[in-house]
């Protein structure tokens, strides 16, 4: 296992180029079952949860290989494998995206059930009713939803649920009604860019999709999709997590590669700090002034702020002149990273689904623990602020959904080494506590 070793004080300074976006890559991978290739996707970023899409395709009959270009080339060989195991959807919860792809493509799609997280729940009964009105007959067995229709037929579906709108549940319900019979409409559809990056590639496989980023999506189906070459958007969390990176140290970063549309009200939470705010056609600048002020973050679906910013946004917080109240309207137990920026000298108190962050002047450094990819995020951020060393350990989380991110912050000018986690392999006898009795 992998460690960062943080020396914190240091003012990030400087332009760092952004990757592709993880939540637009996945879908859009997962919808290259729909057709059977060659297709093409440019600025897929090189993550874990990529490679385990891959690996996952690769037991469906697609083969996924990065050429010199390091573009992603996907092609189907064999259309006839349905079944995604249970080992590596466990890995990768958004594996659940080819359960619609496999099942318009090849009549039927037998995924594990994803399970829970560190973040929630995370059920996916939106998915199998948006499936089943489609006309697909959906069981669960064994831990397996099963899914199966000869063809499936266009209808009026509604995926929003308690918590919202579902991304990836529109995501595996959009691809499924692209190759339906007749006219489908999604009711309360997500309206996140990866959403409308995903619909946008579907069109250019020739699906016909009208109103993506609305809440309100129609797909006319067609009999067949043709292969096409794409690229993905950039990735709006890494992009907020690098300007909140800049603002935690009192620095001065530029983001290329950003699409400020994408983050509205991150830019509108980041400016309430008092940090200075520039956006151009293809980058964002952060200009930090001294300590942030306080504000309040209430993390909503798209346009507001995201879910997957709200861990970064209480580290930066934790040292603002004031209180803060900061609430997770999707996700009400994402607050894995309390307990841990505590560690770290914050004043954070948590209460149901929102948090309490009474600024303090300073963090100090230590050995603190990565739960899940965001929080995990919120701890490398806290570190580059904290006075002296923090390590933060198991950062295979954040290997999850950032490419290479202790690079781009040492180009940054940050401290930060990738080490091997040491502790991680002690034999039980040097752990300190009552002695084994032999
Ligand atoms: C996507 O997860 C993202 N993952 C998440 O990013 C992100 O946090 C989340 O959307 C919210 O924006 C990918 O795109 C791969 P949801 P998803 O279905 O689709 C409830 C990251 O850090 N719900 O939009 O799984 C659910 O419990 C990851 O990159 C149901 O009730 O989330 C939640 O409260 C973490 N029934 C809310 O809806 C369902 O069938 C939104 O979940 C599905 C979801």
């Amino acid at each position: 296992m992998d460690c960062f070793r943080i020396t914190g004080g240091v003012r990030l300074l400087g332009r760092v180029r952004a990757s592709g976006s993880k939540n637009a890559a996945l879908p859009i991978m997962a919808a290259a079952l729909l057709v059977d290739g060659p297709i093409t996707l440019k600025r897929v970023p090189d993550l874990a949860d990529v490679n385990t899409l891959a690996l996952l395709l690769g037991q469906l009959g697609v083969e996924v290989k990065r050429d010199s270009d390091g573009n992603l080339r996907i092609a189907t060989v064999d259309p006839t494998p349905t079944k995604a195991d249970y080992d590596l959807v466990r890995r990768m919860r958004a594996s659940f995206c080819v359960l619609g792809p496999l099942v318009a493509k090849r009549g039927r799609g037998v995924v594990s059930l994803p399970g829970g997280c560190n973040i929630g729940t995370r059920p996916v009964d939106l998915h199998l009713a948006g499936l089943s009105a489609l006309g697909a007959e959906v069981r669960i067995e064994h831990g397996y939803v099963i899914a199966a229709a000869k063809r499936l037929r266009g209808a009026d579906i509604n995926l929003r649920g308690p918590f919202g709108p579902t991304v990836t549940g529109t995501a595996n319900v959009m691809s499924a009604a692209t190759l339906a019979v007749g006219r489908t409409v999604i009711r309360g559809a997500a309206t996140e860019p990866e959403i409308v990056d995903l619909g946008n590639f579907l069109i250019a496989m020739g699906a016909q999709i009208f109103g993506l980023g609305t809440e309100t999506i129609e797909i006319i189906g067609v009999d067949e999709l043709q292969p096409t070459q794409y690229r993905i958007i950039p990735d709006r969390i890494e992009v907020g997590t690098l300007l909140l990176a800049g603002a935690i140290t009192g620095g001065c970063v530029t983001v290329e590669e950003a699409r400020p549309g994408h983050l509205a009200a991150v830019l509108a939470a980041l400016a309430a700090t008092g940090a200075d705010i520039d956006c151009r056609a293809d980058n964002v600048t952060v200009r930090a002034a001294g300590r942030p002020r306080p504000t309040n973050i209430r993390a909503r679906p798209y346009p507001g702020v995201p879910t997957d910013l709200q861990a970064q946004f209480m580290a930066l917080l934790s040292l603002s002149t004031g209180e803060s109240l900061i609430s997770d309207s999707v996700f009400a137990d994402r607050f894995m990273q309390v307990a841990e920026l505590n560690r770290l000298g914050a004043r954070i108190k948590r209460s149901g689904s929102s948090a309490t962050v009474r600024g303090v002047r300073e963090l100090s450094g230590a050995s603190v623990m990565a739960s899940d990819l965001r929080a995990s995020a919120a701890l490398v951020l806290a570190g580059l602020a904290a006075e002296r060393e923090t390590i933060v350990r198991r950062i295979y989380h954040l290997d999850r959904g950032y490419q290479r991110l202790e690079q781009k912050l040492a180009e940054l000018g940050a401290r930060i080494l990738r080490e091997r986690d040491q502790e991680a392999f002690l034999p039980a006898r040097h752990l300190v506590g009552p002695q084994l009795v032999r």
